[in-house]
């Protein structure tokens, strides 16, 4: 069945994917901006909220995690199989890059890690289209021809987008990059795409194409008598043999791709920064896939590789991190737009529905167990990580004011949690002058504990919008939430998905 999975690609292609099912991966990961990118989400009336939904991340420090990846990574690339000579220059080059670009060392060293693994699901037919941006593309090239072969490589594909921006001091940045690889050199799919083409590449194409034959008399290939006439007298002179194709016109696609990128009225538009064109995929599943194939994007964001191939009848698998991706935006895609439905033509795996999963979610990744809560009570997540000592996110009200207010809200998915965590909440309350907060916990709280905690938060008071009181502190466990109650406020602004890259 066609999955989409919520959370990181090298969890679940180490958890989940079989080795050797999938016979085309596209994937279009952060490049190494430097930047946030985040969804902006603007209430019913239009206003943007004041808070912005972290999107992803593209920012990348050696941290803690980073080093223990790197120490790692000749243990991954031995049980890939790589040669210990590349494994030996990968190592000694990523040292090198320690002291000159630690940041771009610690992208690299994630990118690997999951490169590693997406080999290992590729089968020995396959290929793999990494999309990257000249930031980085030359560092990854490095690193592809370690993990997939030098060999293997197909084409370094130039996607110019045709967006023009303002640089003073350089020329224009209009392209990105594709790698192409395959799994196993001349074993992969590959169906020859054609193109009208330039004009003058086609008249260059029509005026005849000489072909070399290894093994036989080169071949001057005419697609136009009357343009080719020149051509033909000197092909015959050097002892070429004259082949006729009158009537085709198209040529043979270059590496080297004018597409447009999606403008802001497109239609195609679905709010998403970083969204790609419909046709870019379309172009890359067409040549390096067949009907029925399953098609992977371990990063896959708007799900755009996924209505694309679906639309060309492929089979498909992506996985994206970041939960309003998965949840709203490709669901709302694949729902709305191809009719599809959940549970019958495609599943979401890795969103709790239960407590258990829940309680699972909090164990592999606490941040992602706060971003699913404070989301499935429509609230908007402000923290960037677990821990960090601000709020978890809020949930926007509209009292008919100028401003929207908020109740900010705090996650707490361990069990032992004491009155303390009320006291905090109203310290922030104060501080961030808010007239509500909302706290979300794991489990329901022993009977003595649940007493003192509605005393503790009624001291808070009630909040009078038009004659009705609304409790100022409220509390919601996880199956509270799984049984649809959500907190009491005069009315809440919920979020609709207008993207964009916020620069840092
Ligand atoms: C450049 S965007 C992809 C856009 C996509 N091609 C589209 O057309 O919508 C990169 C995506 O990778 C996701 N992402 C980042 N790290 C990830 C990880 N470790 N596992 C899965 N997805 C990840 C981000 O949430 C983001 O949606």
């Amino acid at each position: 069945m066609n999955k989409l999975y919520y959370g990181d690609c090298l969890t679940i292609i180490m958890q989940d994917i079989e080795r050797e099912s999938v016979d085309l991966i596209y994937l279009d990961p952060p490049f190494n901006s430097n930047r946030d990118y985040n969804a902006i989400y603007k209430d019913e009336t239009g206003r943007p909220l004041p808070d912005q939904i972290a999107a992803f991340s593209d920012l990348w420090e050696l941290d803690q995690d980073r080093e223990r990846a790197i120490k790692q990574m000749p243990v991954l690339m031995s049980e890939a199989g790589l040669d210990d000579d590349v494994a030996q220059f990968l190592k000694i080059w990523m040292n090198a890059l320690r002291k000159t670009q630690p940041r771009l060392l610690a992208y690299l060293s994630y990118m690997a890690e999951r490169l590693l693994q997406m080999r290992g699901v590729l089968k020995p037919t396959g290929s793999i289209y990494l999309h990257c941006d000249p930031t980085a593309s030359h560092y990854i090239k490095v690193m592809m021809d370690c993990i997939f072969g030098h060999e293997n490589f197909l084409n370094e594909i130039v996607w110019n987008y045709g967006k023009y921006t303002n640089a003073a001091n350089h020329f224009q940045r209009n392209h990105d990059i594709l790698l192409l690889y395959c799994k196993k050199k001349n074993s992969h799919c590959f169906n020859k795409q054609f193109t009208e083409g330039a004009e003058s590449t086609k008249i260059d194409y029509l005026r005849g194409y000489r072909r070399h034959r290894p093994k036989g008399i080169p071949q001057l290939l005419v697609y136009d008598k009357e343009k080719a006439v020149d051509a033909v007298r000197k092909a015959e002179l050097d002892g070429c043999k004259i082949v006729y194709r009158e009537g085709k016109t198209k040529v043979a696609l270059s590496d080297v791709w004018q597409l447009p990128i999606i403008g802001s009225t497109s239609k195609e538009r679905l709010g998403y920064a970083t969204q790609k064109p419909l046709a870019l995929i379309e172009r890359i599943i067409q040549a390096s896939s067949d009907e029925g194939d399953v098609v992977f994007d371990p990063f896959c964001g708007c799900a755009t590789t996924i209505e694309a191939a679906h639309k060309l009848n492929r089979r498909w698998i992506g996985i994206d991190i970041a939960i309003h991706a998965i949840k709203r935006v490709a669901k709302i895609r694949l729902e709305d737009r191809l009719g599809l439905k959940e549970g019958i033509d495609f599943i979401i795996e890795g969103v709790p529905h239960t407590l258990e999963g829940a309680r699972d979610l909090w164990k592999r990744d606490k941040y992602h167990f706060q971003k699913w809560a404070v989301e499935q009570i429509d609230g908007f997540v402000t923290s960037r990580k677990t821990g960090d000592g601000g709020i978890d996110g809020r949930l926007y009200f509209d009292r008919g004011g100028n401003n929207l207010e908020s109740m900010i809200l705090e996650v707490k998915g361990g069990q032992n949690i004491n009155i303390s965590v009320i006291r905090d909440i109203r310290g922030a309350m104060e501080r961030e002058g808010v007239p509500m907060a909302g706290l979300i916990v794991m489990d329901a709280l022993s009977d003595r504990k649940a007493a003192n905690f509605q005393m503790e938060m009624a001291a808070a008071g009630d909040l009078d919008h038009r004659g009705v009181p609304y409790p100022r502190m409220q509390m919601l466990t996880v199956p509270d939430i799984l049984e649809g109650k959500r907190f009491s406020t005069p009315s809440i602004a919920r979020g609709r998905g207008e993207a964009q890259p916020n620069l840092l």
